[in-house]
């Protein structure tokens, strides 16, 4: 039987992430983590195990590992993109720091461990379009120099002292329960917000730029697959390019008109966030995936769009 730790659960992936497990794996059998406790979440801390961690503090780490029997951890506790650059050695410290205690942890009590990756550990020297799942890796922001180092230093826990790692690189993540924690996709998320409200949003990200991206139950099917996937079968491991659509801020202002006929979009670009951008693929070649663990989202744009409208509108408690 699994016993997972999920750490950064009250992040964006991790408080929906938290909730499915504990209803695929049982409620007892998934503690959530977070280094500290956030409004909103009630539901998730008392409906099951939770813990405070700071996964900068290993023994804080192994206690808890102890104490629940712990053999799988899912570790999301990181900083993004934007707000890594705003401080590159928080960014390193949380990303790469946490992430060495986590797989000493996996060696010392042999323990499966999920790491996410990203579109980011790409950059500007990589091929943009459908980017090979290995091609060259030279990300110019701290947050995706964390996440190539990451990626090298599980697979060194794996071929070095077979812990069993895994991992997948995100696209822009959408989702309508918990906001992203200051990424360079985040324009994505935003906008339905403004869409319901205002009708009327103001992109941080120019015209043209197109970004991979997926909606959020795709990516908790990824994380629950690839951590069930037969090993046997996995040639790549840390971490498999995935992705489920790609767009510009245009084309989802398209999709959102199909319900929202008069809503207009316009632009005050943020150079940092489009300079971050740039430098990331416009799409992902993610044929790796499909072959070796059965990768096979379910969302389009347009069918994303429905449902973040229907779900945002109850949560916003809008009208009409
Ligand atoms: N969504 C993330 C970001 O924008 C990409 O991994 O930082």
């Amino acid at each position: 039987m699994r016993k997972i730790l999920v750490t950064g659960a009250l992040g964006q992936i991790g408080s929906e992430l938290t909730v499915k497990l504990r209803e695929v794996y049982g409620a007892e059998n998934v503690i959530a983590s977070n280094r500290r406790v956030k409004e909103g979440h009630e539901a998730l801390i008392e409906g099951g195990p939770f813990e405070i961690v700071n996964i900068n503090d290993p023994k804080q780490m192994a206690e808890v590992v102890d104490k629940y029997k712990v053999n799988t951890i899912i570790n999301l506790a990181a900083i993004l993109s934007a707000v890594g650059e705003k401080d590159p050695l928080a960014c390193w410290d949380i990303n790469m720091n946490g992430l060495y205690n986590v797989l000493e942890l996996g060696r010392e009590k042999n323990l499966q461990v999920f790491t996410p990756s990203s579109i980011a550990a790409f950059g500007p020297t990589t091929p943009p379009d459908n980017t090979p799942q290995d091609t060259i890796q030279r990300p110019t922001t701290m947050y995706g120099v964390t996440k190539v180092a990451g990626e090298l230093l599980c697979d060194y826990y794996f071929k070095r002292f077979g812990v069993d790692t895994r991992g997948v690189r995100f696209p822009g993540l959408i989702s309508y329960q918990t906001l992203p924690g200051g990424g360079t996709t985040d324009y994505a998320v935003h906008i339905y917000y403004d869409a319901l409200k205002n009708k009327k949003y103001t992109s941080f990200i120019a015209k043209g730029t197109k970004m991979d991206m997926m909606y959020m139950p795709d990516a908790l099917d990824a994380i629950i697959n690839l951590m069930e996937a037969d090993p046997s079968k996995l040639k790549h491991r840390n971490a498999f390019n995935i992705t489920a659509m790609s767009f510009d801020p245009e084309e989802l202002a398209e999709s959102i008109r199909k319900y929202i006929p008069e809503f207009e979009l316009d632009y005050d670009v943020d150079p940092v966030r489009q300079a971050i951008a740039d430098s990331w693929p416009n799409s992902l070649d993610d044929s790796a995936a499909r072959e070796e663990w059965g990768w096979n989202p379910k969302y389009d744009l347009d069918a994303m769009t429905k449902d973040m409208l229907e779900k945002l509108k109850v949560k916003l408690n809008i009208k009409g």
